[in-house]
C-alpha cells in the first residue's frame, strides 16, 4: 500500500464533508476550505484531512510527506465536453475568420467539422492515438484530472468506430479519468445533404448496435442547432442511445435557440452545453429539471461569439458547469485555468462560483459525482499542489501564467 501526507497546506480548497452532488444559485459563491491543512492519501484514494493540529498519524512506516507550506491544494479540475481527439489543425480557418468570414460561413463552404472528419478519414488509428494522448499529457499538467471525449469527426459507420476506439484505448492507458461521448450527430455528411433521415438511420442502424457490443461510449451527444440538428432528428438519437444504456450530454443554443434544451430535458441529459443564446423559456424549463448547465466560454473568446448569459442563469437558482470545449475547429486549447479566467473576466462569475463550476458541479456533468470533484474522504485521489501563491482568487487573476507546481493523480504524482 503506497501512503502520502500532504502537510501544512496553506488552504485546501473545495473540501466536502457531507455528500452533496452540485452547487446552485447563490450557494455557488461558497467554496469550502480549510486553511493551515492537511491530507492523506492511501493509494489511489483520499482517507483523511483536517486542520494540522488534527493531525494524528499512528503508523508512519512508509509515508511519503509532502510539505506545502504557502501553497494551496485543489481537486483536479473535470474538463466535461472536449472533443480532443482529432486527425490536424485548422489554423486556416482561424486566419479565415480574421479576414472576416464567420464560423457558419466557412462551415458552408466546407471548413468546419466537415473538414475535420475529411482529414480523419485518411489517419490511422495509431496517429489519432498519439496526437491525443499528447493532448492528454498537456491538459494534466493544467490541472485536469478527468476528461470528457467526443467522437463527431468521423461522421461514416468507420470513421466514427475508429474514434470510439481510439477513446477507449486512451481510457484503458491514460491516468486520466475518461468518459466517451458519442457525437455521430455532429454535422450532416455533405453526400447526404438532401437525404437527413438516411444518415441518422446509419447513426442508429449501423454505429449504434457496434457502439453496444464493444462498449465504446457512455454518452450520446448531437449538435442540435440551425444548419445542423433539428429538435425533432435530435429527439430521434437520444431516444436510441438511451435504447442502448447511453446518457445525453448534447450541444445545444450555440447559435439559436430552437428547442434543444427541451430536447434535452425530455430525455433527462446530463448536461445541456454551449447556451450563448439563450431565451427566458429556457432558463425557465431549466429551472423544473436536473440537467446541468454547461458553458464554454474559451470558444466564445476564439471565435469572437456572444458569451453565455452566466449572470442570469446563476442568479435564476441555476448551476453551472465550465468546461472548455478543446477541438480544432472553435476551441483549440484544453486549457481550464483559462476557462477560469474567461468566467470570472466575461461571466462576471466569482474565482468561487468558476471552481464550483469546474470541480464539483463538472463532476455532476461527467457523472462521477461518487469519485471526483471534490476533496472528501473515499474519494479518488485526483488533485494539484499549487505553487506558492497568494489566494483562491490568484489563480483565475494571474491568466495565462500556470500556478500548479505538482499534479496527483490515482494517488501519485505525475
Ligand atoms: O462544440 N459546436 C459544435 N461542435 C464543436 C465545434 C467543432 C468544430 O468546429 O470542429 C463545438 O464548438
Ligand atoms: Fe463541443
Amino acid at each position: 500500500m503506497s501512503k502520502l501526507l500532504i502537510k501544512n497546506i496553506k488552504e485546501l480548497v473545495q473540501v466536502e464533508t457531507e455528500v452533496k452532488t452540485k452547487v446552485a444559485g447563490a450557494d455557488m459563491k461558497n467554496l469550502p476550505s480549510i486553511k493551515n491543512a492537511w491530507l492523506a492519501v492511501e493509494d489511489d484514494l483520499i482517507v483523511g484531512f483536517g486542520e494540522m493540529d488534527s493531525l494524528e498519524i499512528t503508523d508512519w512506516v512508509g509515508v511519503e510527506i509532502i510539505d506545502s507550506s504557502g501553497q494551496l491544494v485543489f481537486p483536479s479540475f473535470c474538463d466535461s465536453h472536449t472533443h480532443l481527439v482529432f486527425a490536424a489543425s485548422r489554423e486556416e480557418e482561424f486566419v479565415d475568420r480574421i479576414n472576416g468570414l464567420t464560423y457558419e460561413e466557412i462551415a458552408k463552404k466546407g471548413g468546419g467539422i466537415l473538414n475535420s472528419a475529411k482529414k480523419l478519414q485518411g489517419t490511422s488509428e495509431e496517429d489519432l492515438f498519439n496526437d491525443a494522448w499528447k493532448r492528454l499529457e498537456e491538459i494534466k499538467q493544467t490541472g485536469t484530472g478527468a476528461v470528457e471525449i467526443k467522437s463527431g469527426y468521423g461522421l461514416s459507420v468507420e470513421g466514427e468506430l475508429k474514434m470510439l476506439r481510439v477513446i477507449k484505448k486512451l481510457k484503458a492507458e491514460s491516468d486520466l479519468t475518461i468518459k466517451a461521448n458519442f457525437l455521430g450527430a455532429h454535422a450532416i455528411p455533405t453526400q447526404y445533404k438532401d437525404n437527413r433521415k438516411e444518415y441518422i438511420n446509419l447513426i442508429i442502424n449501423e454505429m449504434m448496435p457496434v457502439i453496444e457490443s464493444e462498449g465504446l461510449a457512455d454518452y450520446v451527444d448531437v449538435f442540435c442547432e440551425t444548419n445542423y440538428y433539428t429538435p425533432d432528428e435530435t429527439d430521434r438519437v437520444l431516444q436510441a442511445g438511451i435504447a442502448i444504456g447511453l446518457t445525453p450530454k448534447i450541444h445545444v443554443n450555440q447559435f439559436t435557440s430552437i428547442g434543444g434544451i427541451q430536447a434535452g430535458i425530455k430525455n433527462k441529459a446530463l448536461s445541456v452545453d454551449h447556451l450563448e443564446v439563450m431565451e427566458e423559456q429556457d432558463i425557465q424549463d431549466l429551472i423544473k429539471s436536473d440537467v446541468m448547465p454547461t458553458l464554454l466560454p474559451s470558444c466564445s473568446f476564439f471565435l469572437g461569439i456572444p458569451y453565455a448569459p452566466a449572470r442570469r442563469l446563476i442568479d435564476s437558482g441555476l448551476p453551472v458547469c465550465l468546461a472548455t470545449d478543446f477541438n480544432p475547429g472553435s476551441t483549440p486549447s484544453g486549457n481550464m485555468p483559462f476557462v477560469l479566467s474567461l468566467a470570472c473576466i466575461n461571466y462576471k462569475m466569482t474565482p468561487e462560483e468558476a471552481i464550483n463550476a469546474s470541480t464539483i458541479n463538472a463532476a455532476y456533468a461527467m457523472g462521477l459525482n461518487d469519485t471526483h470533484g471534490s476533496i472528501a474522504v473515499g474519494k479518488k485521489a485526483n488533485l494539484f499542489i499549487t505553487k506558492e501563491i497568494s489566494s483562491v482568487a490568484f489563480m483565475p487573476y494571474s491568466f495565462g501564467s500556470n500556478s500548479i507546481e505538482t499534479v496527483i493523480l490515482n494517488g501519485k504524482i505525475t
